[in-house]
């Protein structure tokens, strides 16, 4: 996709290489994200190659910038594979817990004995935050980064490489003049809880599941087979140790912690060196005290013998060093009761299911509510009213019910019924096989997404309406002027409308006047972007732009969606077999044109505006124009994506599978089924050459 500003890489001098490089990053993630996980792809094949080839022509000149999440270090990369091995060269262990402060008199008082000290002989140990998120050994050769690896069961663990390579807190190359040859450094991935609260959200509102805590979402991100989705979750690093090295850590673990940081690596710098039991315990209440304003989770402190010559002597008992032991914080836990189950309707027109507590303090925070997340959670832990639970907060997560103490159910506590309507407007509420999440399909006429509805309408790729934004459609709303798409367009024509508005803050007469303009000059839409503003679920640019061109006017797209609403088997056939159009998008549809007030709301919207037809196929005169034609087989002379190209600037629409309605049927090396079912059905074959013949290719 050449776009008019767009330099030539020759041209690019470094600093504007670089920023292209950021740009490309970006757009290149986000089309991989809307192609690979939410079926909704807004560029054809062709022209997100071409933003590929650009990459790589922009790394091939400036290898020097090429970014940790470049899409040419994924892509390509085989999406199934899982993870390699990688064999830890020094065992990856795990840490004694001490819950009460008397374990902590006493592991100091066993150094103290096992290296026959006085009992008040000074021992100095660092204190540190224990990171509530993943163990990490990092592999750097002569400064070089060559591997990261979880810590798996602690003799092997699995080679996340790419996606280390996509945290900000660590660097591909020390930064020191004098690299050691070998340095494994082991430290914690974790994520923020701004960014887990954030990621959350996303989810959410792109129905995917939500992470339980923070930990999980960390170890669901650094296990991405693809690292571009690592790199957009901002995972972050502590250093707090070592493996493999060479020559050996010696001193002191502060000072191997100061020589990490001044190498560029990221250490907590809430460390601090005590030198008493006593110190320590202070240690651990101040922490506890700062816990919640930290911003990533913690579940405790970790406090380990400074001097190494002494963590040497000490050694390990078991799978943990004598050298260092974990002081946990109390759970964040609390039991209560559920007073009530409330069902709570987003703005996609998802169902979330909520437990009303009867308050209780977890934490230091009065808690008086948790997410049971979705239908099958609630059955799974069988939650009910009435019932006494136990309920669990991390960081500023909303609070999540870990389990029913079933031995004080009340007696005659029914297992709770999840409602099959939406509690906010009364439409059927669906759950179609497979999904977690049951939905309104009220749409337009739920008050719970009026407004995601509406901003999605007057959003760039549909109407794409000036001056009417996230920031004025919940105020016309509140207002009373607008409830759906067609009222758009009749606050336009309607200059009683007009003045109301005119009574809103920030809205003066020349504003007004602009906004009225901006919506006239939108009532003549094409019908790509009408179908788009319809805020179908997994309906995107390009989906809405194959419907518009496979059907061609309003009326004839319209009539074929109530056909596949009303159960017409040949009407689903067509709408499935258009290339591109996937089984949940037909099932959506379905659904959409099922429910009459949509059919009303799309009507009347219809009413307001004018819906262009799409222009007559290009390629007038080819003998592929109007014709449908399907390829199969690998083809040699063009790739796949070209050939379809090619058809469709020749007026064909071009299927992804054969039936009765297909008149052609290009046949590539080892064409297999299709070519059969040409054959079975009767419709004509063209080989390559063929092909490329009538296409006018010599
Ligand atoms: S030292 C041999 N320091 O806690 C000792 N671990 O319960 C290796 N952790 O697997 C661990 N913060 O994932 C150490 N400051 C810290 C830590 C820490 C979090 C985790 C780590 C380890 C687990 C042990």
């Amino acid at each position: 996709m050449s776009r008019p500003e767009e330099v030539a890489v020759e041209a690019l001098d470094e600093k504007a290489a670089a920023a292209e490089l950021a740009r490309l990053a970006t757009v290149i993630a986000r089309h991989d994200r809307l192609y690979h996980q939410e079926d909704a792809p807004a560029i054809s094949d062709a022209d997100y190659d071409a933003l590929v080839r650009r990459n790589r022509a922009i790394e091939a000149r400036f290898p020097a910038l090429v970014r940790p999440d470049s899409p040419s270090l994924r892509v390509g990369a085989a999406p199934a594979e899982a993870f390699g091995k990688v064999v830890h060269p020094v065992p990856m262990l795990s840490l004694d817990n001490a819950m009460e402060d008397a374990a902590v008199v006493e592991f100091l008082a066993r150094i103290r004995r096992f290296l026959n000290l006085a009992a008040d002989a000074p021992v100095e140990l660092l204190a540190e935050p224990k990171i509530d998120g993943l163990s990490c050994a990092l592999r750097y050769e002569a400064g070089l980064l060559v591997t990261g690896a979880t810590r798996g069961d602690g003799t092997t663990g699995e080679d996340i490489t790419a996606n280390v390579r996509t945290i900000r807190d660590i660097p591909q190359r020390l930064d020191t003049g004098d690299p050691p040859p070998v340095l494994e450094v082991r430290g914690e991935i974790f994520m923020e809880l701004e960014e887990f609260r954030k990621l959350n959200e996303r989810r959410a509102k792109e129905e995917l599941p939500v992470f339980a805590n923070p930990r999980n979402a960390a170890a669901g991100s650094v296990r991405q087979l693809d690292s571009a989705i690592t790199a957009t979750r901002r995972l972050r690093f502590f250093a707090y140790g070592w493996g493999a090295a060479e020559p050996p850590v010696t001193g002191s673990y502060h000072g191997f912690l100061e020589r990490l940081a001044g190498m560029g690596l990221r250490v907590n710098p809430l460390n601090r060196i005590c030198r008493s039991a006593a110190e320590l315990l202070a240690y651990h209440a101040e922490i506890g005290e700062r816990r919640a304003g930290l911003g990533y989770d913690i579940d405790g402190v970790v406090y380990k013998v400074d001097d190494l010559r002494l963590q040497q002597r000490l050694g390990f008992v078991g799978r943990a060093p004598r050298w260092a032991i974990a002081h946990k914080f109390p759970a964040q836990q609390a039991v209560t009761v559920v007073d009530e189950i409330v069902i709570q309707v987003g703005r996609t027109g998802a169902l979330t299911p909520v437990a009303r507590l009867a308050p209780i303090t977890v934490g230091g925070v009065v808690v008086g509510r948790a997410t049971l997340h979705n239908q099958d959670y609630i059955e799974e832990k069988d939650i009910r009213v009435g019932d006494t639970v136990v309920i669990q907060r991390a960081g500023d997560v909303i609070p999540q019910v870990v389990e029913v103490v079933t031995d004080r159910r009340p007696k005659g506590a029914a297992p709770f019924v999840f409602p099959e309507t939406c509690p906010e407007c009364g439409s059927h509420a669906v759950r179609p096989p497979g999904e977690a999440v049951r939905r309104c399909t009220g749409g337009l006429i739920c008050p719970a997404q009026v407004e995601a509805r509406l901003e999605h309408a007057v959003g760039r790729d549909a109407f794409d309406i000036e001056g009417l934004g996230r920031r004025q459609v919940p105020q016309l709303i509140e207002a009373g002027l607008l409830r759906s798409p067609a009222d758009i367009f009749r606050l336009a024509g309607d200059p009683v409308k007009q003045e109301a508005l005119a009574e809103l803050e920030g809205w003066g007469k020349k504003k007004i006047e602009n906004l009225v303009a901006a919506i006239e000059a939108r009532r003549a839409i094409p019908l790509d972007r009408f179908i788009l503003a319809l805020g179908i679920r997994f309906i995107g640019e390009a989906n809405a732009r194959l419907l518009a061109r496979h059907y061609g006017t309003l009326e004839a797209w319209r009539q074929a969606m109530l056909d596949v609403a009303g159960g017409d088997e040949d009407a689903r056939a067509e709408l499935a077999d258009i290339d591109g159009i996937g089984p949940r998008l037909v099932e959506a549809i379905a659904e959409f044109f099922q429910e009459p007030h949509n059919i009303a709301a799309l009507d009347d919207l219809a009413g307001e505006v004018m819906v262009e037809p799409v222009a007559a196929p290009a390629g007038g005169g080819s003998p592929f124009s109007g014709k449908t034609l399907v390829f199969t087989g690998s083809l040699e002379q063009m790739t796949r994506a070209e050939a379809k190209a090619l058809a469709e600037q020749l007026g064909a629409k071009v299927a992804g599978s054969v039936s009765k309605k297909t008149d052609y049927v290009v046949l590539g090396a080892d064409a297999g089924s299709k070519a059969r079912k040409a054959v079975e059905l009767g419709v004509e074959t063209l080989d390559e050459a063929a092909w490329l013949a009538m296409a006018g290719v010599t």
